[in-house]
Formats: structure tokens, C-alpha cells, sequence
């Protein structure tokens, strides 16, 4: 039962999680067919709360995640992670009681290494551990309109690398990825980012990816950077969402960052996630 809605929408039921961030989904089937007004309905709700949650789900088909997905865009292929076999436009997320690392269990922004780096990420979570592997998102728009004036107006000159070396070199060699002769993505992004569809400023920063503040010495950097991550990972901007088995999650990568916790080993968690390219920052 819906108790709290937001009636800005005809053919989905959306109810917010927070007031700036996130919102539950339902009444749309995504493993069935989905109509052009509650495709419109959705692309809204996305926009208007970064992250939506769909609940009441059954198991969506490979097929139909990555047909959904393609219409928001070209889907993205992800440069490091195992893939569903014969789809290789699916990351397959997987953890377990062999696992030695588990997706995404430091707060980021999606391949952020990328020079496109994605627009938004489709997860839905198929088994799940009885409490625990819950993911959190934090609001990026937030962490931009609490820094100060003057802190806002420093950073709007300046740029920073976003690295994947150090993260995904041999990352997966235990699900069988030989990455001998990959060269993994680096990109320089703004710091401050203006989101293309709705307009809003972001801070685009994150301890997974992002090394350096190009404008600065490398001291000033560790500092600012240090003050940064710390404030995007402020609770005051933060959600966290806990799992039902195939509720699917869709994150937009342009102005949230998430944080998977790893709190469950030695159980299981699984799921299939699709990424829809995005644009160069701006
Ligand atoms: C990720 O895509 O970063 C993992 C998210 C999750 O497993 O909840």
C-alpha cells in the first residue's frame, strides 16, 4: 500500500524516499510491456528523484533489461566486469561466501573514468541475503547547494582526473576476466558539473575514481579533495535502500553517487545490471 505519493504522475505510482532523493515505484510491470505515457511517466519520475526504486517486480527477462534500457539511450559496455554469457551489455553482479571483493563498496559514480562517463545504471537484485546488502545513494545536487560561496566559485575553474587503473586491474581474475592487455579508461571531468536534462549543478567527485584536482599542487589536492568526498558523503545527502528480491533500481549517474555494503559474506547476493551511455560532462 502507497501511503505517501507524489500525484505528478498518471500511470505510475510514485512515493518519494526522501525529500531530494530517491522514490519507490509501482504500478508497472517491467518484465511485461510498458506504454509510451508510462514510459514518459518514468523518464519524469528519474529526473525529478535521481534514483527510482521498482517494487512488486518479477524476474525481469536479459532481453527485456536490456530493451528497457535502450530506451534511454545507447547502452554502455562496461570495461572491466564480467559480463551474462551472450549478453555482453549485462554486468553480472555476484557475491559470495568465495567472493575476495564485492561491487561498488566505496561511494562512486559509475565508470566516472570514462570520458562519457554513464548516464544512469538498471540494477535488479535476483537473490538476495535475508538482511544486509543494502545499497546507498547519496544527492550530488545537495552536496553542491550546501558548499559555501566561496568554495562553489573555486571549484567552478577547476577540473580533476578520474582514474580506473588502480581499481580494476586484476579486479576480476577470480571470475575468470585476463586483463593482461587492457588499458583502462582515465578521463578529466569538471568538478562541477551541469546536468543536461534538468539543468542543476552537481559535484562530480568521488573516492573511487577521482586522483586529482589538475589546477592544484598535489598537497592542496589530497586536501580539497579529502574536503570534498567527505561532504558528498555528508548523511544529510544520503538514502539507503534495502532489497526485495527483484526490485529494480535505476540510478542516475549525472548527479548521484551509490555505495553497495558488503555486510552479508558469507551469503549470496546476485543480480544483473544494465548501463546507458551518457555524455561528456560539462
Ligand atoms: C554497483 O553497481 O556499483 C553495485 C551496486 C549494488 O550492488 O548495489
Amino acid at each position: 500500500m502507497v501511503k505517501v505519493r507524489d500525484y505528478n504522475y498518471e500511470f505510475i505510482s510514485v512515493r518519494p524516499f526522501a525529500p531530494n532523493l530517491g522514490a519507490e515505484v509501482y504500478g508497472v510491470d517491467l518484465s511485461g510491456s510498458i506504454s509510451e505515457e508510462q514510459f514518459a511517466d518514468i523518464y519524469k519520475a528519474f529526473l525529478d528523484h535521481q534514483v527510482l526504486f521498482f517494487k512488486d517486480q518479477k524476474e525481469i527477462p536479459p532481453d527485456r533489461h536490456i530493451a528497457f534500457g535502450k530506451r534511454f539511450g545507447e547502452l554502455h559496455f562496461h570495461p572491466a566486469a564480467p559480463t551474462m554469457k551472450g549478453y555482453p551489455e549485462i554486468f553480472e553482479i555476484h557475491a559470495d561466501k568465495n567472493s575476495k571483493v564485492a561491487n561498488g563498496e566505496f561511494w562512486h559514480s559509475d565508470v566516472s573514468c570514462d570520458e562519457e562517463p554513464p548516464l544512469g545504471t538498471m540494477l535488479q537484485i535476483h537473490i538476495a541475503p535475508d538482511c544486509g546488502g543494502d545499497t546507498m545513494f547519496s544527492d550530488m545536487y545537495s552536496a553542491y547547494n550546501t558548499l559555501s560561496e566561496p568554495i562553489k566559485n573555486l571549484l567552478g575553474g577547476l577540473s580533476a582526473t578520474h582514474e580506473s587503473e588502480h581499481l580494476y586491474r586484476g579486479r576480476y581474475v577470480d571470475r575468470g576476466i585476463n586483463d593482461k592487455d587492457t588499458i583502462y579508461p582515465q578521463a578529466v571531468h569538471p568538478i562541477i558539473r551541469t546536468h543536461p536534462e534538468t539543468g542543476k549543478k552537481a559535484l562530480f567527485v568521488n573516492r573511487t575514481f577521482t586522483t586529482r584536482i589538475n589546477e592544484l599542487s598535489p598537497s592542496e589536492s589530497d586536501r580539497i579533495l579529502d574536503l570534498l568526498f567527505a561532504h558528498a558523503e555528508h548523511i544529510d545527502h544520503q538514502i539507503r535502500f534495502r532489497w526485495s528480491i527483484n526490485d529494480m533500481a535505476f540510478w542516475d549517474n549525472r548527479c548521484c553517487m551509490h555505495r553497495a555494503i558488503w555486510d552479508y559474506w558469507p551469503e549470496e547476493r546476485k543480480g544483473r545490471r544494465v548501463t546507458i551511455k551518457g555524455d561528456r560532462p560539462q
